[in-house]
């Protein structure tokens, strides 16, 4: 039999929350949920930036687990917003580590980002390459995560979204592709993404021992956006010649963006014995999620 563990999840209120905490739950673990805005379905709500709000809630809780997914993930809002930034993604992190740190029997699962690459992937750990204020308060709020001895997962996802007025990319080519209208794919954009749900099952993995450092999480051999957009409408069934091929230079974004996020999660696979799936294999099998 599994063992199972007492896990608190912050940020449960968001896009990947939907999906980690259900499937958590259902793996048997005891998972409590804290959102901060959005009350539905969760069952705690505090301010992770309110220090005395979280220790309370820690107190009360106190996990074998933490798994944090809070941040400010609009990376032209944290352009816009740094002080904003700094407080969801570091400062926070920094109250969740004070804690983890004090005491001796929890341990900290941080979910970080693929965007704090740049250059020509795939990536390993150390090529880090900041170009945006998202990705500095990421990557600032890793090393508060490290502190207490974290395990910090760097990744990007996709796959059906449970949470209502918030698509993931997949939600938002299958509506645009559906919508028939034309829209550029941009063809200067490389990543390597997994479904939530393969992300969920990584995620729990960790929880069963969890290791200290810092780990890419993604899929296999990665892909442009437009190439993903593309698979998408191979996998629905559903007409792309809509889709304009382009740079993402052509629409005017706020924040830079690097170019190849793509990741090298060798390290993960080794660490927890855990085989990640070929990029197209994960956007193929969308239909059947
Ligand atoms: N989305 C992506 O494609 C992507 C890609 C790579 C990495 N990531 C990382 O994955 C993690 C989860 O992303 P996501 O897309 O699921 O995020 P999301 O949908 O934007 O949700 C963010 C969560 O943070 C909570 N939150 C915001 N301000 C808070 C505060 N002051 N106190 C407590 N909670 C607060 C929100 O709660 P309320 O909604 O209840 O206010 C929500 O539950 C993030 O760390 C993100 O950086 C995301």
């Amino acid at each position: 039999m599994q063992r199972s563990f007492e896990i608190l999840v912050t940020g449960a209120s968001g896009l990947l929350g939907h999906t980690l905490a259900p499937f958590l739950r259902q793996a048997g673990h005891e998972v409590t949920t804290a959102g901060h805005s959005h009350a539905t379905g969760v069952d705690r709500l505090f301010d992770t930036t309110d220090e005395k709000a979280v220790r309370t809630v820690l107190d009360e809780v106190w996990p074998q687990i933490v798994i944090n997914l809070v941040g400010l993930t609009n990376v032209d809002n944290c352009e816009e917003d740094p002080q904003e930034a700094w407080r969801l993604n570091v400062k926070s992190v920094e109250t969740l580590a004070g804690w983890v740190r004090e005491v001796d029997d929890c341990r900290l699962i941080h979910i970080s980002t693929d965007q704090v690459y740049g250059g020509v992937g795939p990536h390993v750990e150390d090529d880090i390459d900041i170009v945006n204020v998202y990705a500095l308060s990421k990557y600032a709020g890793e090393l508060a995560a490290l502190q207490a001895d974290a395990t910090v997962l760097r990744t990007n996802f996709f796959g059906p979204s449970h949470l209502e007025g918030r698509p993931s990319f997949s939600d938002w080519a299958v509506a645009t592709l559906r919508s028939g209208e034309a829209f550029t794919g941009f063809d200067d954009v490389l990543f390597s993404p997994l479904t939530m749900t393969t992300l969920s099952k990584a995620v729990e993995r960790v929880v069963h021992a969890p290791k200290a450092g810092v780990f890419n999480l993604g899929s296999r051999g990665g892909c442009t956006k437009a190439e993903f957009i593309a698979s998408v409408a191979r996998a629905f069934d559903l007409d792309a010649s809509a889709m304009r091929h382009g740079s993402q230079a052509d629409i005017g974004l706020k924040a830079r963006r690097p170019g190849d996020m793509r990741m090298d999660s060798a390290l993960f696979e080794e660490a927890y014995d855990f085989k990640l799936p070929v990029t197209e294999e994960e956007i193929s099998g969308l239909t059947h999620a």
